[in-house]
């Protein structure tokens, strides 16, 4: 035998050898999973089977990723279907937008709407841009005067990523939009790429409270000094999870992150279920007052629609105390929001949706004289032209939207915002997952999808004989009926007159 064939003999033992070695560690690894299945006592499955009855967590954990890419239909996924995420995708890459053959969207579900087309479009030569609006006119010391349409709503800094703030900045600038900070107060990544904030007081008033956990008015005026930061937002709740605070788990609480939300590294940040200090309409409004004294910007409050009897409230104080002291805006979050983490009872059963919510409280504030005064911005699942388009139609001057920038971002919806694992670098805070999301690439994607959205509602408007999104309204809309038939939206929710007692108040307004 010579040297080589001895060589080659020893490798095959030791192959061997190793190969019986990794046979025998892998029968004491199952025997050991063995026995502890067969101990344990609080799962049924993995006790009565024990090993193979691993394979149903491992199989249920995967079964939502095969279910999304080979069994569910393109309008069937939730909470957005494939055909509206694909067309996000697509919108962000600034790739073919157009579809083949004809629609997989059913045209006769109960309560969806339709828009009506008119025999003369508006010609190309003819369009508009969108109208700028003023929030705050004559009522505060700096007001916010915008074109945008579609917005990014508010995501804290801690639910998302630094790379995701900072291509959200970059991005919101290249479009000309504005970005909310969400609760978890304003970090320099907002900031970074010069885009117009809109800066959110949570109920743990993070980033303006002071050591104790009360709001500060120095810090509040600190944010205000930023000539970028253009208006403040006081967060009475969210759609997903109304009557619950913000929920960051301790594992996303960074140094960073602790900075800028005024706690400690580590500790799970959980923000009361509501403001300490606002306990009725009186308070919220002495709230606004006190943050526009400090700011001098306008002011508004984020709310998912539940009691109406509120609104009303709300306005017959505002016409008691005088218009000043009401909020510029209200920004009207769905009961289908999202949010980084919730709990499913409020998630599933909580509020109202934004289709039902919208046109009732526009009605109120119409009712009352104070439509021009408040500014209404809508959110939830607002993402693709035609719902944009809805709301706009349904009173809205303005539309936000989270989930909608987190699809231009990469997001596959693979509901792991709560952990730290989110393999699109969106929602995590470990650098091996955030390698993925390069913010001057995602940047991009953010204003392509952002201007996609805004020609696409602009198609729908001339379509229907508007020059320009903002002169959409309910004649331009039919609702499906349960019988397949469509009604006029004007009939189902038919433009209220102003109070009598509230006419003069407003006209010399
Ligand atoms: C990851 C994530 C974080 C969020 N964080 C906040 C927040 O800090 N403050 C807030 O008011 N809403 C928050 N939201 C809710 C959104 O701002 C928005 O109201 C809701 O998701 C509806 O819009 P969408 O359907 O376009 O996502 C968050 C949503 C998501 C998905």
């Amino acid at each position: 035998m010579d040297t080589l064939q001895l060589l080659a003999s020893q490798i095959i033992q030791w192959g061997a050898l190793t190969l019986m070695f990794i046979i025998g560690l892998g029968i004491i690894y199952i025997a050991t999973i063995y026995v502890i299945d067969k101990t344990q006592t609080e799962q049924t499955i993995r006790r009565n089977y024990p090993v193979v009855g691993r394979f149903r967590y491992f199989f249920e954990h995967i079964g939502e990723f095969f279910r999304q890419y080979f069994f569910a239909m393109d309008r069937e996924e939730l909470p957005f279907n494939r055909a509206d995420r694909s067309w996000v995708y697509r919108a962000a890459k600034k790739v073919d937008t157009t579809i083949a053959f004809g629609s997989t969207r059913p045209l006769n579900t109960q309560g969806d709407p339709i828009f009506i087309n008119c025999p003369f479009p508006v010609l190309d030569k003819d369009v508009m841009p969108s109208q700028d609006i003023t929030i705050g006119e004559g009522f505060t010391d700096i007001p916010y005067t915008t074109n945008s349409i579609i917005n990014i709503s508010g995501m804290s800094f801690g639910a998302i990523s630094k790379p995701a703030v900072r291509a959200l900045s970059k991005g919101a600038k290249a479009a000309g939009i504005w970005m909310n900070t969400g609760e978890g107060g304003l970090s320099p990544y907002h900031l970074e790429g010069g885009c117009d904030i809109v800066f959110q007081i949570g109920t743990a008033k993070y980033g303006v409270r002071t050591k104790e956990g009360e709001l500060s008015d120095d810090k509040l005026r600190d944010i205000a000094a930023h000539s970028q930061v253009k208006m403040f937002e006081i967060k009475m709740s969210q759609g997903a999870k109304p009557g619950k605070g913000g929920i960051l788990p301790g594992g996303k609480v960074t140094e960073e992150i602790a900075k800028t939300r005024g706690i400690e590294v580590g500790e799970d940040s959980i923000s009361p279920n509501g403001h300490e200090d606002i306990h009725s309409v009186d308070d919220l409004l002495d709230m606004i007052e006190r943050v526009k004294k400090a700011t001098g910007k306008p002011v508004g409050f984020k709310t998912v629609v539940g009691h109406l009897h509120f609104f009303n409230e709300l306005c017959e104080k505002i016409h008691e105390r005088g218009l000043q002291s009401a909020p510029d805006f209200i920004t009207l979050d769905s009961a289908d929001g999202g949010t980084g983490a919730a709990p499913q009872p409020l998630m599933d059963y909580m509020g109202m949706d934004i289709q039902e919510s919208l046109p009732l409280v526009i009605d109120i504030l119409i009712a009352y004289g104070l439509r021009n005064r408040i500014k209404i911005i809508a959110s939830g699942k607002l993402l693709v032209p035609g719902k944009i388009a809805w709301a706009l139609a349904a009173g809205a001057d303005f539309i936000t939207s989270a989930r909608g920038f987190m699809f231009a971002l990469g997001c596959i919806q693979a509901l792991q915002c709560n952990k730290n694992t989110c393999p699109t670098g969106i929602t995590t805070h470990k650098k091996s997952l955030q390698e993925g999301l390069v913010p001057e690439d995602k940047a991009k994607r953010v204003a392509n999808y952002a201007n996609k959205v805004l020609y696409g509602v602009g198609l729908i408007a001339h379509s229907c004989g508007v020059k320009e999104p903002r002169a959409l309204n309910r004649k331009h809309v039919r609702i499906i009926q349960h019988n397949g038939r469509s009604t006029p939206f004007e009939e189902i929710y038919p433009t209220p007159s102003i109070k009598t007692e509230y006419v003069k108040i407003v006209e010399s307004n």
